[in-house]
């Protein structure tokens, strides 16, 4: 009834509505249009760039980029007296890992197998953006990766896509909660980019998209459906194209998949100007193309271009598109206006007061902070780690007293609110035995830095490195050909190295490096990635053993940029290198680097240890019915509690097409004192064997399976067994 109730009372605002006024609401302005842009009526700036009237900003379905409880309260009442049906208007923004209090970037996240901590991230981030006026926040990004000169694959959670799956439901439970409609504190969520665009060629942002349907369906789409699965609200196209069809345009991928098949009724909303950008793809002659395209493939928002409201109307007037179109779009944006309660409560969760108790408060960096420390992943250590509380410390590194260590995505924070490593290490070993200073740019050095760096380590026991990239070398449009370290943070390592000091390197960075000049020349490396607004607290928890890593690689790291795509759920091809009988030169092979990666994915050390003992199967024979039960003992062998992520992986030893090395399948992660054991069991079924066939049927395949359980995707042992029918 409630259903039907509130689709009438939507529907008698359609028909009260003007053609225009339907199509206005399509449009997405960015929050200059409605902060008084056009002041004293001068229709300025991207305003006039854009062609948009006031009567089209009076009415906008929604805005972007608009976030501060008074603001949003005072565009929202504006907006209403000037709206002629006093329909309210969405409030979007990016919030993609935090909104004041900045968590990890979700490719951290990710390395913290913490499903949990990532819920709670996503759910904290609501709460401060709910109580700032946002009703809708542009998130999770879950597009699969394999490419770390993409700027973006800080913004996913990695290369695998059952992996990527789970942490979609976690962020969009966290972020929408079990009650949207009766949940202030929460916002809607809405997935992107769709589809496949973390597949951009030569990891060069915008960049073609091309695959076959079966890996788009095997490997890309399912986090996207993981998301929609738990409710997820709305979708965002993406910019690259799928098979030779810009996602905004391409019907195939939009009404066909994503609605028809996948039964999705939510809003679809576009990236930034991508309906426009329709054109420049070339399957759009002008705009008027571009609004057809778009409109017929199903996309309902139209984000800052105004092709829908320039020509829609005469595309209708024309024949060329149904009015339906935009009736069903609206009838999807006023139904997710009357989901999050906005005819009722236009300003929502919008409140000043509870924004100053509990934006950036103390119990959310708490939890930024422990969820960087599970995040970080400790590359390399020869026991140098953890430092002792009465060694003296060169602390010396562009990034050792930098707030650069948010990361992309995080607009709304503030760099300057950063714990920065410097302070957060300062204030745990007191002055004394703390020397700081930068030694070089994060590209260029600087006169006398390299000399004073020398004299720092010359008076300590131990010289932790502070390295890294800008933030703005990740994240949008920030792709680089080559993933090293800049030359001048190598240098610095040369220049301390013949000190003969043990060095600890941390590194701040949106993307898997390649280590050459780092790896090799330390002795301990530890990947912080950018680890949000506690950062450097969280870095320092681990340095001096207060928090014990746990982190694993959800994201290969090359050994070097020739590698690249490089990931751990690779085909075997017929000519595999390490086969026993492989000839030493015609096989799948560099002859100036491995294939292998220097680190693979789930990898990361501890600073205990662990065994993996006694791996057994409840059967050697799986059926549909009968699943089997896969047992392992894990030990804490070393000197410390810790935290190990458990990891289960499958191999198809012969498919309808080939079938990887590995799939992850599962994971659980155990905390184990020293000596401690633990007993861990898995549940495998049959439905985990499943996998898209050559005619793109689904099914799993009788025959021979290994399944591995393991510390890494490389270091598991393994136990065969048989599907029957
Ligand atoms: C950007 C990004 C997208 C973001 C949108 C709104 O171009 O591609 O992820 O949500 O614009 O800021």
């Amino acid at each position: 009834m409630i259903e039907q109730c509130r689709n009438v009372d939507l529907q008698n605002y359609i028909d009260r509505m003007t053609q225009d006024e339907k199509i206005a609401q399509l449009l997405q302005l960015a929050a200059p249009f409605f902060e008084g842009a056009n002041e004293g009526g001068q229709i300025t700036g991207p305003m006039a760039s854009l062609g948009i009237t006031d009567e089209m900003v009076q009415g906008a379905g929604s805005v972007l980029g608009l976030a501060g409880a008074e603001e949003v309260i005072a565009v929202q009442k504006a907006h209403l007296a000037k709206n002629r049906h006093g329909i309210p208007l969405l409030v979007m923004a990016d919030i993609v890992h935090g909104f004041k209090t900045i968590f990890p970037v979700p490719l951290a996240i990710g390395c913290s197998w913490d499903l949990e901590l990532a819920e709670k991230s996503a759910e904290i981030a609501a709460r401060e953006a709910a109580v700032s006026g946002v009703h809708v926040t542009f998130a999770p990004m879950v597009d699969l990766v394999r490419d770390p000169r993409w700027g973006r694959v800080m913004e996913s959670t990695g290369e695998d896509p059952y992996l990527n799956s789970e942490f979609a439901r976690a962020f969009v439970r966290g972020f929408q909660g079990q009650n949207l409609q009766g949940d202030k504190m929460r916002v809607a969520a809405c997935v992107k980019h769709f589809a496949a665009y973390g597949l951009s060629e030569g990891g060069r942002d915008y960049n073609t998209v091309d695959l076959s349907e079966r890996q788009l369906r095997e490997y890309y789409l399912p986090a996207y459906k993981a998301a929609l699965d738990e409710g997820c609200e709305m979708v965002m196209t993406s910019f690259n194209t799928v098979d030779g069809v810009p996602s905004t345009g391409n019907r195939k991928l939009m009404r066909e998949l994503l609605r028809e098949e996948w039964g999705f009724d939510g809003v679809i909303i576009s990236d930034w100007g991508a309906v426009k950008e329709l054109i420049p793809h070339g399957v759009a002659e002008d705009e008027a193309e571009a609004a057809y395209r778009a409109i017929q493939a199903g996309v309902d928002i139209e984000m800052m271009t105004s092709c829908y409201v320039h020509y829609l109307p005469r595309l209708i007037q024309e024949g060329l598109v149904e009015e339906k179109l935009v009736d069903e779009a609206v009838m999807r944006i006023l139904e997710l206006k009357m989901k999050l309660g906005l005819f009722d409560e236009p300003l929502r969760g919008a409140d000043p007061k509870a924004e100053q108790e509990i934006v950036f408060c103390e119990e959310h960096r708490l939890a930024s902070r422990e969820l960087a420390a599970k995040s970080c992943v400790l590359l390399k250590n020869d026991g140098v780690l953890p430092l002792g509380k009465h060694q003296k410390i060169a602390l010396i590194g562009p990034l050792a007293s930098s707030g650069d260590i948010l990361g992309p995505w995080s607009w709304s924070g503030s760099q300057e609110d950063a714990v920065r490593l410097d302070e957060a290490m300062r204030s745990y070993v007191g002055s004394s035995r703390l020397i700081v200073t930068q030694g070089c740019g994060l590209e260029s050095s600087i006169e006398g830095q390299m000399e004073r760096a020398v004299a720092a380590a010359r008076e300590a026991d131990v010289i932790v490195l502070a390295l890294g990239e800008d933030s703005e070398w990740s994240g949008e449009a920030g792709c680089r050909s080559d993933i090293r370290l800049p030359q001048a943070q190598l240098d610095l390592i040369s220049w301390l190295k013949p000190l003969g000091k043990p060095m600890v390197a941390v590194l701040f960075n949106g993307r898997p490096l390649d280590l050459h000049g780092v790896f090799g020349e330390t002795n301990a490396v530890l990947e912080a990635w950018y680890p949000g607004s506690e950062g450097g607290a969280a870095v320092s928890d681990i340095l001096f053993g207060e928090v014990n890593p746990s982190g694993k690689l959800t994201m290969s790291i090359p050994y070097s940029v020739g590698q690249i795509p490089v990931y751990y759920n690779h085909f075997n091809t017929g000519r595999p290198k390490d086969a026993p009988d492989a000839q030493v030169r015609y096989v799948s092979q560099y002859l100036d680097i491995p294939n292998e990666p220097l680190l693979p994915f789930g990898y990361g050390l501890s600073y205990t240890s662990f065994a993996y003992s006694g791996l057994t199967l409840s059967s050697e024979t799986m059926t549909e019915k009968e699943p089997i039960t896969v047992r392992v003992t894990v030990t804490n062998t070393g000197s410390c509690a810790g935290e190990e992520v458990v990891q289960l992986y499958v191999r198809d030893w012969s498919g309808d097409v080939v079938r990887p090395l590995k799939e992850l399948k599962g994971w659980t992660k155990v905390f184990l004192q020293p000596g401690e054991k633990a007993e861990v069991a898995f549940t495998l079924c049959e439905k985990q064997l499943r996998y898209h066939h050559a005619n793109l049927q689904y099914k799993s395949d009788t025959g021979r399976f290994t399944v591995f359980v393991g510390t890494n995707s490389r270091d598991a042992a393994g136990a065969e067994f048989r599907l029957e029918k």
